[in-house]
């Protein structure tokens, strides 16, 4: 009797404390087995009734020890124990790939590289000055408002805003070095417009700037004559055509041949056989001066393009906004392009 209520009464919380139950009520010399023996020695009368609770008891302790044995595997596997599949296989890191925009960007840089540009940046929180009154915004001109700005902070004379196109650096550039330059400004711009397929609030550019002695439009053609060879091929054929910006004159817009259709006319470039891909033009002689660079003796070209704008006549990529979705099904696409 005293050992049913024992057993009842029994709590074990480690596998140790199991294994002394066992030791004491079901091995060969344990509790169960020693009554069985002396079940033996009583009379025949008295086993009937004995049998019966002995048999009963043997059951009793025999499911104890198979309920605290299940009690005990329960708890580790909630504490994340023993239980776990070692020989599952492991879950694989993904490996990213280079994003379309980096891959053109970097192509772009490798082409002018060779020609001797090299790479400059600057801060994406611009000033009025860098972004705008150095490099021949009067104030107050419509011009400004063409680049819709987002201004951060206003200030006397001199705003704070994210930059509007990478021609800041040039103005920094300028300002901080003595001629020669030839370098090209990769980065990122913003303006304040509506997102859809074909703008965004954010976008990329690299503009070029060329300032030495004797530096003519000539050079300026040649050199984005050869880039857009590299780029698109050697069959690709340019044009020019006149255009307005305030830190270049005279300036121009550069057209290709239609990447797509190679100029016979497709939807790409409105069946005019050319899309445009670049702004560019002789700097501004006033530009020259602002940067504290004698405009008598020095002359230059710069240019500016879109990286978005240049991806999209590679990859024929339809919807701006992809760009910055990060759409695995997307980026997974150019996986295999270095
Ligand atoms: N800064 C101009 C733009 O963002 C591009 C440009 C650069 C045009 C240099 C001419 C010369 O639109």
């Amino acid at each position: 009797q005293g050992y049913t209520e024992e057993i009842n009464a029994f709590n074990a919380s480690s596998a140790e404390e199991i294994e002394a139950f066992r030791l004491r009520f079901l091995v060969n010399k344990g509790i169960v087995r020693s009554l069985f023996e002396e079940f033996k020695t009583v009379s025949t009368e008295e086993k009937r009734e004995l049998g019966q609770v002995l048999n009963v008891f043997k059951q009793l302790a025999e499911s104890k020890h198979k309920s605290l044995l299940e009690q005990i595997a329960d708890n580790s596997d909630k504490a994340g124990g023993s239980t776990q599949d070692l020989t599952l296989p492991g879950k694989g890191l993904e490996l990213g790939s280079r994003h379309p925009l980096s891959l053109v960007r970097k192509e772009i840089v490798g082409i002018f590289n060779k020609m001797g540009f090299i790479v400059a940046e600057g801060p994406e929180i611009e000033d009025d000055w860098h972004n705008f009154s150095a490099l021949n915004f009067p104030e107050e001109h419509p011009a400004r408002d063409m680049q819709d700005t987002f201004f951060i902070e206003k200030k006397e004379g001199n705003d704070i805003a994210l930059r509007t196109h990478t021609s800041s650096v040039q103005v920094r550039m300028m300002e901080n070095g003595k001629p020669p330059f030839r370098a090209i400004m990769p980065g990122r711009v913003y303006r304040n417009e509506a997102i859809s397929a074909r703008a965004h609030c954010f976008f990329h550019q690299v503009e070029g700037l060329y300032v030495d002695e004797d530096v003519s439009f000539a050079d300026l053609k040649q050199t984005l004559f050869h880039f857009v060879q590299e780029l698109y091929g050697e069959d690709t054929k340019v044009r020019f055509r006149p255009s307005y910006f305030p830190f270049t004159e005279p300036s121009a817009e550069m057209d290709i041949s239609c990447t797509i259709c190679k100029g016979a006319g497709c939807t790409l470039c409105k069946w005019s056989g050319w899309v445009e891909i670049l702004g560019c033009g002789m700097v501004d002689p006033n530009v020259l001066e602002n940067c504290g660079i004698d405009s008598k003796k020095y002359s230059g070209f710069a240019f500016g393009m879109g990286i978005e704008r240049i991806t999209n006549l590679k990859y024929v990529i339809k919807d701006l906004r992809l760009f910055s979705e990060n759409d695995i099904r997307f980026l997974r696409q150019f996986e295999t392009e270095t």
